[in-house]
């Protein structure tokens, strides 16, 4: 099963939600988790060491000719269950290899939780995103984003909305909007930003982000 989660702009909670999914689910399969990073982040959130090659970006760029272990090759033990295939330097390339990597994650035994990034035209990350058994954008309740996703190169099976007081859009706008139910609401909370900041989600993944993403898992 593979739950890629994406955005369509900057900065709405992707890696949180994506490295918060992780975590919530881990526990609750024998072989733990596997997240893909696409985008880069998620050892910082998860307050680990920051991998360097090789990675995913490797991986894309090699072609037919790689090595039917070399994903497995690329995984990183991070604890608590949870293995980590890293981005890699240089860019997310190679949309073709992008549908294959897709289906061998998707393939796998246990959950692959992928952070996408911000999705954009033409990118590989869109096959990641379009080939995944359950596609998540993470999203705030906000007009331009909102205007984004209704363009957005990939139709979400679901949304993870970020939401914050104060909002003229709700949750049945953003389903409109998006055609895809929202599957979880996750509050922006001063917990969940001070425990990414101090490198402890993993240790310590504030209860409602938990609760929240429970619905989504
Ligand atoms: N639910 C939340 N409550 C409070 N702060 C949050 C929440 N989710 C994310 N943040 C904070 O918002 C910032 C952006 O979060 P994050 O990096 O997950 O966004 P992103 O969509 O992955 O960004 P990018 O597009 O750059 O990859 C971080 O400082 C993070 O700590
Ligand atoms: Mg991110």
């Amino acid at each position: 099963m593979l739950i890629s989660c994406w955005s369509v702009k900057g900065g709405a909670g992707t890696t949180v939600v994506s490295v918060a999914l992780a975590l919530v689910l881990a526990p609750t399969h024998p072989d733990g988790v596997l997240i893909a990073d696409f985008a880069g982040d998620v050892p910082a959130a998860l307050g680990a060491p920051d991998p360097r090659d090789p990675g995913l970006t490797g991986w894309l760029a090699a072609g037919a000719s790689v090595p039917a272990d070399a994903l497995a090759r690329l995984e990183l033990d991070v604890g608590g269950g949870v293995g980590l295939l890293p981005r890699g330097t240089g860019a997310v390339t190679a949309p073709d290899r992008a549908d294959v990597l897709a289906g061998l994650l998707a393939a796998e035994p246990r959950p692959v939780v992928a952070d996408c990034g911000v999705l954009v035209d033409g990118a590989a990350t869109v096959s990641l995103a379009a080939g995944a058994t359950h596609s998540l954008l993470v999203t705030r309740a906000c007009y331009l984003a909102l205007r984004r996703a209704a363009t957005a190169p990939v139709r979400p099976s679901g949304v993870v909305l970020v939401t914050e007081p104060g909002r003229a859009l709700g949750r049945s706008d953003v389903e409109h909007v998006v055609g895809a139910p929202v599957r979880a609401e996750v509050a922006v909370d001063p917990a969940v930003a001070r425990a990414v900041d101090a490198g402890v989600l993993a240790n310590r993944l504030p209860r409602g982000l938990e609760r929240a993403l429970r619905k989504a898992a």
